[in-house]
């Protein structure tokens, strides 16, 4: 049985995921949740907890701090999820540029990856849920009924990064950013376990071309539709 409350949006980096899983959530009266935020999250604990994350990590440390961690998502008053970091909300630290250069190094590890994997899948027990990430309809909700995959040109993602302030370094231009999430992809691409890929059965957008109006109304029109 396909699992009809279940929305899954994986792509790229600064594909637009969130913008688009954000607006197709509210559009439906469900719940928007970044699995990349998580993986932020986990990454900015290792730093605060000084591991030297430019180095090889090795897999124990990495299980010691996340026996310190508590991650899970709260409710807030206007219905929308916060993302809390041991009970404090997840700020804009787990967004910066610093982060972004070390994520992908920490969600290629396996004891990450499967310290996540439950605690992303009992989220859908919150009712409709529109989960955006890499692995979402391949690995984390391989049933759900609706999945999309969501990229653009990586001229149009490193413009569309660089417009969102604060998740770039000062002086970054678009050749910089371009080259900073063409070597995220690559390593989302290339690791062995829940690589960055298209689920077989994923709607394929492509939106160099398209305003966010225009993909989520896409994305809305297939999932009324069906
Ligand atoms: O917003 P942006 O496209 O820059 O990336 P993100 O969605 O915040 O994800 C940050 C990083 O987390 C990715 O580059 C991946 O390395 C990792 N990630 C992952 O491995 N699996 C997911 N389901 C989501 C994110």
């Amino acid at each position: 049985m396909p699992q009809d409350n279940v929305i899954t949006i994986d792509g790229p980096a600064a594909s637009g995921k969130s913008t688009i899983a954000q607006k197709v959530a509210d559009k439906l009266g469900g719940f928007y949740i970044s699995t990349g935020n998580m993986y932020r999250a986990i990454t900015l604990h290792a730093m605060n907890s000084n591991i030297d994350l430019s180095s090889d990590i090795f897999p124990d440390r990495i299980d010691k701090i996340l026996e310190k961690l508590d991650l899970s998502y709260s409710k807030n008053a206007d219905g929308k999820l916060s993302l809390m970091m041991n009970g404090k909300t997840a700020d804009s630290a787990i967004r910066s540029p610093e982060v972004a250069k070390h994520v992908s190094k920490i969600a290629s590890m396996e004891n990450v990856r499967a310290w996540l994997i439950g605690r992303q899948r009992e989220l859908a027990s919150l009712g409709t849920i529109v989960m955006e990430g890499r692995d979402i309809g391949t690995v984390i909700f391989p049933d759900a009924k609706y999945k999309f995959f969501l990229t653009a040109s990586p001229e149009v993602r490193a413009r569309r990064r660089l417009a969102q302030s604060g998740e770039t370094p000062e002086g970054a231009t678009v050749a910089s950013v371009a080259g900073e999430i063409a070597a995220r992809d690559e390593m989302d691409i290339k690791r062995t376990i829940a690589p960055l890929k298209k689920a077989d059965d994923a709607i394929f957008i492509d939106s160099s071309d398209m305003n966010v109006e225009e993909v989520v109304g896409l994305i809305v029109a297939h999932i009324k539709g069906s």
